[in-house]
Order: structure tokens, then C-alpha cells, then sequence
């Protein structure tokens, strides 16, 4: 019922049995001796969960609430269903490689029928560079592409250092599938395909310029790859074919709602030509897109500008077209020195992305064009596609829709300047637990209410693990908002108080990486159930469920060597979307929301996020001075 992800294939270099398409059901071994070693991810016990659940909802819900919950969790616990479903994740945690990990994709990703584009894709926003011309925007791209193809080497002869965390080593599968893949609609539900190890894994990435893409071979006949020299001359082919301006944004249609796109998929794929362009796409290693200037804005709104850009190009009179969303990764370099990329959430997280940035980051800086001679190269193959009324209908309503999304996000990027993990080191503190509080303190004044908090938590320490939640909002962080807008309350009580809300996070953080956090045992229960074919249990359909699962702050630390940031939307029509990387020095933040809600303001929220963070400065350093 659940085999949805479907991989292509063998990587070179590995020895297993060759087959086509596989499913995640089937999940291939990677051959890894660590990998191996890695254990798997428990299932939390019952009792605790339920304990914890209980704990999590005293700072979100009213006391009639609770009690009402609580009265059901203790049925839950004593009359039987609970037990049942428990043992039911037991034994699925017995005979698979990962209990949650399909679940999760499912879910999270593949059932989701909103647009790909702001909903789930998260963007990263890299630092403008100096270029502000094609030459510049080619000479980048290319030397990108080779960074990106080293890294790649590394995947295809697994030699990609293993990460660790907390001293311990991590599941390193996610790098394994973002190259060669893509997301395919379904009419329920999307799969995700990988062609990096079919028998004849991809060799060429895709370029798309003007709404019009290409297929570039990147390696010559010895499989060595094109040097940045190379790239770059293919790369001025691929720009003189394609300064037609009028061409129809066929990219476009892949920020549709799944289920829209997926009938427009069908209808586009029945002529052969646009079959076979598609195909190529979706094989590529990876998609650059060439985007054309944005209009200008001041310094201060540049990186707010370019985040949305990487999320949704800007609109369908801009680069919007200039996609394909389904594609795992998109690197995107404009001409005005606009960097960054946008990925497709389904088969990792952030820190992946991430990290394989930092690496091409350091590649670029060592890398420059040497001239050197070199035979011909074929010109790179432009993507044709035959537009029938009914495509061009199905992009015309996509374009009307792209243009609302575009109106109803709103992005701000803090780059917030004064301090960085440094202060909360000085003070002994999580530099994360600190930035969450501060979120939680900013939230706070703002609305005078605390709200139910998601930070993701990496569960890569089990095999195939991906993330669980750290719920930020706690009875601690609630009592230390609180008290910082209490006049009544001393500084040295409200330091006392911002500890034991910093020490709590960290008591989560821990259990949650650990695989004892709440929140995916209580979607394995409730998906449990609801395989099991019963009534559901009514702590899924108690509206404290709801309110703890209505997450207004979709929190997450996605950290880097690069100065860069992730950004995502929010995940509530009246939430936010918070993404950080905290740097030694400062903390780069990027904040959505949706304009279509009245309550929520991505500005006010960062400009509060600013004052909540000095003034948690000052509450540590005024008091440390008091108590000289
Ligand atoms: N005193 C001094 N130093 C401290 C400290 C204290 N009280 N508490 C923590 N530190 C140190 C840590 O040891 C760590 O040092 P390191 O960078 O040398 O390892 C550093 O401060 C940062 O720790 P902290 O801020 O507590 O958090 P973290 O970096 O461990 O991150 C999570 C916490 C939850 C973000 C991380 O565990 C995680 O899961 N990341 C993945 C997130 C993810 O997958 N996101 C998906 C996005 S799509």
C-alpha cells in the first residue's frame, strides 16, 4: 500500500542485483560498513509518549482541554487500543529497516497535494556575488557545475566522509538520493524516482534559459568530466539558442497543485517529443537554472528578494518558468549575481543540501578558468516541446496560479548582525535553545499567547532516520516569556527562568535525536490505526490534537560553513516559516508568512525576533555584571 518511492537501478561501483525500478519497500543496502552498523530506530515506549504528549499541551491549550485529553489519554492507555497499535508499530519496527521513514516521506511529502513550490521546496539564498553581467552569470555556472560534479565523485565511488553527531556517526543514504532524481505526479500520490544507478546512470545535467532547457553532457567519452572551460563555452551555446523571449513557460506547470499538475502531466506526456524532453529532465543529474535580472531593490530587501526568488522565481512575468520544481536539486544563478537553489523536500533534509554547498563553495573558491585548447564539443541538445491549446491552457492556469502564490508569500531575511553562537556560548548556553527562545519571546510580544512550536530534529543516527520535532514551546520557555514582559519580575529571576527553559530544550533536543520524541510515535500510532482498519482513537480527533499539530512557528536550524540561508514557507495559513543558521559571529534568519493572513507579518515578526534577541543579551549580560 505504501511503495511509492521508486529508485532506478544500481550506482556504479556497487555490486547488487540490477533492477529498474525499486521501491522503497525494497530499501537497497548501502554497502557501507558503518551504514551496516547503524542502529535502528526504536519505537518510543507507550507510557512515555503519552506522558510527554500530556506535558507538551499545558502551554498551548486551555485547562478544560487538558483535562478533557487527559481523560482520554488514560483511556487510550487502559482500554486496550493503544497497546494494540503500539505493538503493531513494534512489529513493523521488527520487520523493517526503518518504522517511520516511508511513513514520513509519504505524509510529509508525497501525499501532499499543495504546490511543491513555497509549500514543501525549501530555497537557500547564497551570498551576491560580484558578477552582474552572462559572462559573469556563465563563468560562475560553469565553475559551479564542476564543484558540483566533484562532489558528485564522491557518491559514486562512496567516499563521502561520514557525518557525525553528538559524537556519533550518521546515515548518510540522503546524499544517495538527491542527484539523477526527480518527483514525479501521481494521481493520489507522487513518487520520486533516482536514474543514478541504472545501468546507464545519467551523464548529462540540465540547463534552462529563457523558459527553454537543454541537455548538457558533462563527461567526455572516458567518463572524465568537462572542465570548467568547457562548461562555460557549452554554456554560451546554450544562451545564443535561446534568446527567444517568447517562449511559453513550460516549467511552470510543476508548480501547480499535485493533483492539477498531475492531470496536466498526463495530457503533456502523451505526445511523444514532450515525452522524451520530460524523461530528460527527470533523468538529469541536476538542473541549473540561468534566470534572467529581477527588478532592483535596496540593499536592506536584497536578500529578502532573492530568498523568494529561490522559492518561486518571482512570478510568472519573471522565473517562474524558469523551473522545474519536481527536480530534486535546481541551482539557480541570475545574471544580476543572484546565487542559490531551491530543492525538492522528498528525498532529504536540509543539512545535506547544505553540506554539499559548503563543499562546492570551497571547490569555486580554488577553481578558476584556465583556457586551455580543446576539441569541439556537440551543441548541447535544446528540449523540444509541441504546445497543444490544451498545454497551453494548462499553462495559463498555472501561470494565474504562480502569480497568487507569489502575491501571498511574504519573505524577510534577518541578518542579524550584533552576535552569533559566540554570546550564548560565553554564557554557557545552546546557541540553538537560545535562538528558540528568542523565537518564542518574539512570538510572545507579539501576540501574547505561546503557540505550538516545531523545530526539526535529526534522527540520522538510525539507519534511514530522517527528522522527528523538538516541540520548542514548553511549560519552562512559557514561564520565561512571561516573566521578561511581567514588570514585576527581577532580572535575576528571569535569567534563572531563561536557563531552565534553555536546559529543557536541550533535554528534548537530546531525546528527540535520540528517537524519544513525541511526535512521529503519535503519527505512527494515528497511521497504525488507521491501517488497521478501526475506529480511529479519539486523541487524534480531540482538538488539542489539533492545536498541538497546527504548528504557527515551523521552526528549523540549518547550519553551514557558507554564509548562506535556508528558507521555507510556513506550514499553517496563519503561521510562519523560521529558518536559521547560526554563524560564530552573527545568525542569518529567514521568516515567511502568508499576506493573505491578517495576523501575521514576516517584517514584525524578524524586527521582534531582533529586539527579543538583544534584549536576552542583555538580561545575560546585565545580570552577570549585577552579580560581580
Ligand atoms: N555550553 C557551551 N556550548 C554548548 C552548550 C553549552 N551549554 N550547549 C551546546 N553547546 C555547543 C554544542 O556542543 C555545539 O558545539 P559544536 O558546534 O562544536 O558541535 C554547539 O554549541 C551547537 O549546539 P546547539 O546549539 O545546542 O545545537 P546543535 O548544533 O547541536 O543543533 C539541532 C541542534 C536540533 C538543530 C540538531 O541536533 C539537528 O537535529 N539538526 C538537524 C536539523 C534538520 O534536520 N533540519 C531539517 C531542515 S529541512
Amino acid at each position: 500500500m505504501w511503495t511509492v518511492l521508486v529508485r532506478a537501478g544500481l550506482r556504479p561501483g556497487v555490486v547488487k542485483p540490477c533492477r529498474l525500478l525499486r521501491s522503497v519497500t525494497q530499501i537497497p543496502q548501502r554497502s557501507l560498513v558503518h551504514q551496516e552498523n547503524l542502529p535502528k530506530l526504536p519505537v518510543p515506549p507507550l507510557k512515555q509518549t503519552c506522558e510527554q504528549y500530556l506535558t507538551s499541551l499545558e502551554p498551548i491549550v486551555s485547562k478544560e482541554e487538558l483535562e478533557h485529553t487527559k481523560e482520554l489519554v488514560a483511556e487510550f492507555l487502559k482500554g486496550g487500543v493503544g497497546e494494540r497499535l503500539q505493538k503493531g508499530l513494534e512489529r513493523r519496527a521488527r520487520k523493517t529497516e526503518n518504522w517511520l521513514s516511508e511513513w514520513w516521506m509519504q505524509s510529509a511529502y508525497l501525499d501532499c497535494r499543495m504546490p511543491v513550490a513555497v509549500y514543501t521546496s525549501p530555497g537557500v539564498v547564497l551570498p551576491r556575488m560580484r558578477f552582474s553581467d552572462r559572462q559573469g552569470q556563465m563563468r560562475f555556472a560553469a565553475r559551479l557545475i564542476t564543484g558540483v560534479l566533484d562532489f558528485k565523485k564522491m557518491i559514486d565511488t562512496d567516499t563521502l566522509p561520514v557525518e557525525y553527531l553528538s559524537g556519533k556517526p550518521l546515515c548518510m543514504d540522503q546524499y544517495y538520493q538527491v542527484l539523477s532524481s526527480c518527483r514525479v505526479p501521481g494521481p493520489k500520490r507522487d513518487t520520486v524516482v533516482n536514474h543514478s544507478i541504472g545501468k546507464t546512470p545519467p551523464s548529462h545535467i540540465t540547463v534552462v534559459h529563457n523558459f527553454q532547457f537543454f541537455v548538457l553532457d558533462v563527461y567526455n567519452s572516458d567518463g572524465t568530466a568537462l572542465t570548467v572551460d568547457q562548461i562555460y563555452m557549452q554554456l554560451e551555446k546554450i544562451w545564443n539558442s535561446s534568446l527567444q523571449t517568447n517562449k511559453e513557460p513550460i516549467g511552470i506547470l510543476t508548480s501547480q497543485h499535485r493533483n492539477t499538475w498531475g492531470k496536466a502531466y498526463n495530457n503533456l506526456i502523451k505526445d511523444k517529443t514532450n515525452k522524451e524532453s520530460v524523461r530528460a529532465i527527470q533523468k538529469s543529474i541536476f538542473t541549473v537554472c540561468l534566470d534572467a535580472p529581477m527588478p532592483r531593490v535596496s540593499d536592506e530587501l536584497y536578500q529578502s528578494r532573492v530568498a523568494a526568488q529561490m522559492l518561486h522565481g518571482g512570478g510568472a512575468r519573471w522565473n517562474s518558468g524558469n523551473r522545474w520544481f519536481d527536480k530534486t536539486l535546481q541551482f539557480i544563478v541570475g545574471e544580476d549575481g543572484t546565487c542559490g537553489l531551491v530543492y525538492e523536500h522528498a528525498p532529504a533534509e536540509g543539512p545535506p543540501i547544505v553540506f554539499l554547498v559548503d563543499y562546492v563553495v570551497k571547490y569555486m573558491q580554488k577553481t578558476e578558468i584556465v583556457r586551455s585548447p580543446m576539441v569541439p564539443l556537440q551543441m548541447p541538445q535544446k528540449l523540444r516541446f509541441n504546445i497543444t491549446p490544451e498545454v497551453k491552457r494548462d499553462i495559463e492556469n498555472a501561470k494565474q496560479n504562480m502569480n497568487i502564490m507569489v502575491h501571498d508569500l511574504d519573505v524577510k531575511v534577518l541578518m542579524f548582525s550584533h552576535f552569533g553562537k559566540n554570546v550564548p556560548w560565553q554564557h554557557k548556553l545552546s546557541p540553538d535553545a537560545f535562538v528558540q527562545m528568542a523565537l518564542q519571546l518574539a512570538y510572545f510580544r507579539m501576540y501574547n499567547i505561546c503557540c505550538s512550536t516545531y523545530e526539526s530534529a535529526s534522527l540520522r543516527m538510525f539507519k534511514y532516520g530522517r527528522t522527528d520535532a523538538i516541540l520548542a514551546t514548553t511549560i519552562e520557555s512559557s514561564k520565561f516569556v512571561e516573566a521578561m514582559q511581567d514588570p514585576a519580575k527581577q532580572n535575576t529571576e528571569r535569567l534563572e527562568l531563561l536557563q531552565k527553559a534553555v536546559q529543557m530544550h536541550k533535554d528534548n533536543t537530546y531525546k528527540a535525536i535520540h528517537g524519544q520524541a513525541i511526535e512521529r510515535h503519535l503519527l505512527g500510532l494515528k497511521i497504525q490505526g488507521i491501517n488497521d482498519l478501526t475506529s480511529m482513537p479519539e486523541i487524534f480527533m480531540d482538538t488539542s490534537f489539533a492545536v498541538a499539530q497546527h504548528y504557527n512557528l515551523s521552526t528549523s536550524q540549518v547550519g553551514s560553513k557558507t554564509d548562506c540561508v535556508m528558507c521555507f514557507g510556513p506550514v499553517v495559513p496563519d503561521g510562519y516559516g523560521v529558518c536559521y543558521n547560526p554563524m560564530d559571529e552573527h545568525i542569518n534568519i529567514a521568516i515567511t508568512a502568508f499576506n493573505s493572513c491578517e495576523e501575521t507579518h514576516a517584517a514584525k515578526f524578524a524586527q521582534a525576533v531582533e529586539e527579543a534577541l538583544l534584549d536576552m543579551r542583555a538580561l545575560l549580560e546585565d545580570t552577570a555584571k549585577a552579580e560581580q
